[in-house]
């Protein structure tokens, strides 16, 4: 692992990335459950629990109309992901009021799938680039659901099979220093 920490913190923050480099094999079903577990039990508005997944296993037939949905860019590496989920969120709950936390809510249950994968040494990358509007359309998705974005988890594959553009940007990225970040008080520019 090349990333340091300014402070320390569980390893787990520091090893989950988001990699490319994925072998093609399958994610098995008893694995993606395993990560929607850990995904629901992300904290939540009310504990409104607004989020949605609609999932695909490579092979299987739910995967092609998911992996149409991606952007060009994000195909040509995504051919060797085990699984596509597209995350949802409820914006309007089932009594009728909104539910204004609804994309927080199912970006931390993203995050706490994310390292649940990073665990059982899968990858798991979160994409924007897709069409939510087809993806509304062509899942059935609710009025009341806001598509948010789509996941890739596979089974770690060779750098050497991804293009060559790619490649060089298979490394674990930086972050701003801590201190750009916080205020203590109130913002600051
Ligand atoms: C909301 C969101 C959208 C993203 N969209 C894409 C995408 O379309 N394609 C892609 O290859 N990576 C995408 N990423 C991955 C980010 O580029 C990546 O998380 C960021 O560079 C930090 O790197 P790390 O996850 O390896 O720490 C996205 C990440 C997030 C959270």
């Amino acid at each position: 692992m090349t990333r340091v920490a300014q402070y320390p913190v569980e390893p787990q923050f520091l090893s989950r990335w988001s990699p490319r480099a994925m072998s093609g094999e399958p994610v098995a079903e008893e694995s993606l459950l395993r990560l929607f577990e850990a995904a629901h039990w992300a904290p939540s508005g009310g504990n409104s629990q607004g989020w949605r997944f609609v999932y695909g296993i490579a092979g299987q037939p739910e995967f092609a109309p998911l992996f149409d949905l991606l952007a060009d860019g994000n195909k040509i590496w995504c051919q060797r992901a085990g699984a596509l989920i597209v995350v949802l969120s409820q914006t309007v709950l089932d009594g009728g009021r909104p539910n204004p936390t609804h994309a927080f809510d199912a970006g931390a249950a993203t995050m706490s799938l994310a390292l649940q994968g990073n665990a059982m040494g899968l990858y798991v990358h979160t994409m924007g680039g897709f069409d939510a509007d087809r993806a509304r359309t062509s899942l059935a998705v609710p009025d009341n659901f806001a598509v948010n974005v789509m996941i890739a988890v596979g089974h770690p594959g060779r750098v050497e099979d991804l293009p060559e553009r790619l490649r060089e940007r298979e490394i674990q990225s930086a972050r701003r220093p801590v201190a750009e970040l916080i205020f203590k008080g109130k913002f600051a520019r």
